[in-house]
This record gives structure tokens, C-alpha cells and sequence, in this order.
């Protein structure tokens, strides 16, 4: 992907591949193109070059809300929830493109987060951080998609509730759904990554096993803080 939003562009030909119900992580430093990144694959922002498949198909083109329709879940940096809303409001705004009964998709979510169970009838904007984290990736699951991408989804959050969303993403991933995710934790991401994407200055850096990205002195050096 070649893209940016006018002028140089800021992607100068980033590759992200990730196959069905895996783990993909893309960290980097600060302003490496980490989000840039994501809105390119949702289409937020158009490509100046290259494309984007989804299950074989070239979506390059497809607007991102059509995108959802063909199950990609996408959970913004930023306000990502409706904070005046309840979180069961939140959920369902979440649904708004589906016609069908979609009750047992609610009770999925909060099987993956239980404490927004508790807080089903709670305004959003009243959750701790981590709950509210989960009120946006329940949301981005209400259409129940094959592909979630993640952007930052621990950043503010203590260290446990940290362990605690990427453990949740784990979970996620075995139910079925691929995630792309974008981590300022490098490393607790990187465990968890089937794959693992290093960003900087727009370009590739390196893309191997979270694994062997976590093994190697130089990403650590660079990138891992040692
Ligand atoms: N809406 C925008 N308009 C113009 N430039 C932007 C916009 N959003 C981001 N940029 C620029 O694009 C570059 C990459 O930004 P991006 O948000 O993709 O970085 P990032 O890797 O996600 O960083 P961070 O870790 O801080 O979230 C930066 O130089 C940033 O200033
Ligand atoms: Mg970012």
C-alpha cells in the first residue's frame, strides 16, 4: 500500500498479509504509519498505489461501511465508543446494519467480556478504561466478522488490564476471527502474534513470527526497549 492523506505520501509501500483466524501485530515507533496502516485496509483513506484482497476478492475500491458488510470489524485509536449510550445500546449500535436477530451474538460478547454483563445497563463513558476498550471491540464483533482490526487497543490501560484485552484477543482469535492489531505493548502483543509486522517511516521493517521477532537482537534493540 502506497497512501497518505495528500502530499508525500505516508505508506510508501507497506505489505500486511494475514491468513483466516490468525493473529497478525503491527507495532513501530510513534507516527510510523501504524494507524495509517489500518485506515488503508478499511479504506478510510484511498490507496495512491497498490491493493487490498480480502478472501481473494480486490476491495481496493469498497467503501469501508460495505467492507463491514463483507466482515471486516474495525475499532478505531479513538473515540471508539458512544459514551451517553448504555453498553447494551453500545452493542447494538454495533448490529445497525444487521435485520436478523442478532440476541445470541450479544450474549457471545459477553461471554468473551463478562464484566459488561455487570455493566449491560451502565453508561459507557462511566467504565474504567479497560471496560470501555471492551465495550469497542464487543461492538466491532456485533456483525460477527472474519477480520477485526485493532488500533491500540491497551493504550491508557494499567498492566493488568493490558494482559487482560490481549488475553481476550487470544480468545477472540480461537473463536474463529482473524485480528490485525496495532500494540504499543510490543512485547506482550508479539507473544501472541502469529505474525508480527515492524513499522517505520512507512515502510515494512520486518515481518516475521512474533516468535522470532521477539528472538531477534536487533528488532529488541530497536524496538523492544532492549
Ligand atoms: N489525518 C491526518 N492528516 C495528515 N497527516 C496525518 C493524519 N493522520 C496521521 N498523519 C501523519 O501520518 C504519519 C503517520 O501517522 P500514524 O497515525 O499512521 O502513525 P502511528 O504509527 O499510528 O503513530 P502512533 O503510534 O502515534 O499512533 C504521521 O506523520 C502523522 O502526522
Ligand atoms: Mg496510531
Amino acid at each position: 500500500m502506497v497512501s497518505g492523506y495528500g502530499g508525500e505520501p505516508i505508506l510508501q509501500g507497506v505489505d500486511i498479509a494475514l491468513e483466516a483466524g490468525r493473529i497478525g501485530v503491527i507495532v513501530g515507533p510513534n507516527g510510523a504509519g501504524k494507524s495509517t496502516a489500518l485506515k488503508s485496509l478499511f479504506g478510510l483513506i484511498s490507496l495512491d498505489q497498490g491493493r487490498v484482497l480480502f478472501d481473494g476478492t480486490d476491495i481496493t475500491l469498497v467503501a469501508p461501511d460495505k467492507r463491514v458488510g463483507l466482515g471486516i470489524g474495525y475499532v478505531p485509536q479513538e473515540m471508539n465508543i458512544f459514551p451517553s449510550l448504555t453498553v447494551q445500546e453500545n452493542l447494538e449500535m454495533g448490529a445497525i446494519i444487521r435485520d436478523d436477530d442478532f440476541s445470541h451474538v450479544i450474549d457471545q460478547t459477553f461471554e468473551i467480556f463478562p464484566p459488561l454483563k455487570d455493566k449491560r445497563y451502565s453508561e459507557a463513558g462511566q467504565l474504567s478504561g479497560g471496560q470501555r476498550q471492551m465495550v469497542a471491540i464487543g461492538r466491532a464483533l456485533m456483525v460477527e466478522p472474519r477480520l477485526l482490526l485493532l488500533d491500540e487497543p491497551t493504550v491508557g490501560l494499567s498492566p493488568a488490564f493490558v494482559q487482560d484485552i490481549i488475553e481476550r484477543i487470544t480468545s477472540i482469535a480461537r473463536s474463529g476471527v482473524g485480528i490485525l492489531v496495532v500494540e504499543q505493548n510490543a512485547r506482550r502483543a508479539l507473544e501472541i502474534a502469529d505474525t508480527g509486522f515492524v513499522l517505520a517511516g512507512g515502510k515494512n521493517l520486518y515481518t516475521d513470527t512474533g516468535e522470532n521477532l521477539l528472538n531477534d537482537p536487533e528488532v529488541a534493540r530497536s524496538f523492544l526497549g532492549g
